[in-house]
């Protein structure tokens, strides 16, 4: 049943060792996001968690809504061995490239928390998540977005060289991928500015750590890392431009 790991995970999987010790932001937004689904009134149905990794989202909901059990799909095999909450039929691993299985169809959960940004087409896939609700279902969604890492812009401008950011869908594009089937209930714009050290280079060790340092970009040379980090703006800090989102899938379809 089980699909075979996505490419886009071969990174994820040799980082999963460390990827706990470094996902600082990551807790902070999946307990945000675990806190907003704590709340909603679900009915009864599939709950999952898409690109779950190591847990956190789950983790975060098991504290503050004891009993609420997502399924842990993900398609890091290594991420999900490091998941305390695998019990032989609450996990998927799965390539969410290709949509999803058979078996969430109809949810009444789905959460995804730092995720969607790494799959190829953001926008279809959000739909396509939205899709797989059952009426009165809820989608409960954190996502980086576009604006995410204005330093790095700022010293590639700067150093003339590409900025080599992994590209991150549009806010706006993803809010109307997702009005498009669902009632927006909480929509929020988060910055978070998150110190990492002075330079640049602490920021990009750390990315690396955490599995989640390839981009969808040629990389630069050796000179030009060198010339982008020698004009990194000054400050220790780079922010992350986050949106969070919870729609419901209304009672009544439209026609
Ligand atoms: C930054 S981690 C976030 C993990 C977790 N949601 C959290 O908040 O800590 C991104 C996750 O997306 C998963 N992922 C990336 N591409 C994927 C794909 N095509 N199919 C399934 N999972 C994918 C990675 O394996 C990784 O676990």
């Amino acid at each position: 049943m089980n699909q075979p790991r996505p490419a886009s995970c071969d990174r994820f999987d040799r980082q999963a060792a460390h990827y706990d010790t470094h996902a600082a932001l990551q807790r902070a937004v999946a307990w945000r996001l675990a806190h907003y689904a704590a709340g909603l009134p679900l009915l009864p149905g599939p709950r999952a968690d898409l690109g779950a990794g190591s847990g956190l989202v789950g983790l975060a909901l098991r504290q503050q809504a004891p009993g609420l059990e997502l399924l842990q799909l993900d398609g890091s095999a290594a991420l999900l061995r490091r998941n305390p909450l695998l019990a032989p039929d609450r996990y998927r691993l799965w390539d969410l490239d290709l949509g999803l299985p058979p078996e969430l169809n109809h949810c009444s959960l789905i959460t995804s928390s730092f995720a969607l940004q790494w799959l190829q087409d953001p926008a279809t896939r959000l739909r396509d998540w939205a899709a797989a609700l059952a009426p009165g279902g809820w989608l409960a969604l954190a996502v980086p977005v576009a604006g995410s890492f204005p330093q790095w812009q700022q010293a590639a401008d700067q150093a003339r060289v590409p900025c080599t950011a992994r590209r991150l869908p549009e806010a706006d594009t993803l809010i109307g991928a997702a009005a498009s089937t669902l009632a927006l209930g909480c929509l929020r714009r988060l910055v978070f500015s998150v110190r990492y050290g002075p330079g640049g280079r602490a920021f990009l060790r750390q990315l690396r750590r955490l599995g989640a340092g390839h981009s969808d970009q040629a990389s630069l040379s050796t000179a030009q890392w060198r010339r982008l980090l020698a004009h990194w703006p000054p400050g220790d800090a780079v922010s992350w431009h986050v949106l969070l989102l919870v729609g419901q899938r209304p009672e009544r379809l439209a026609p």
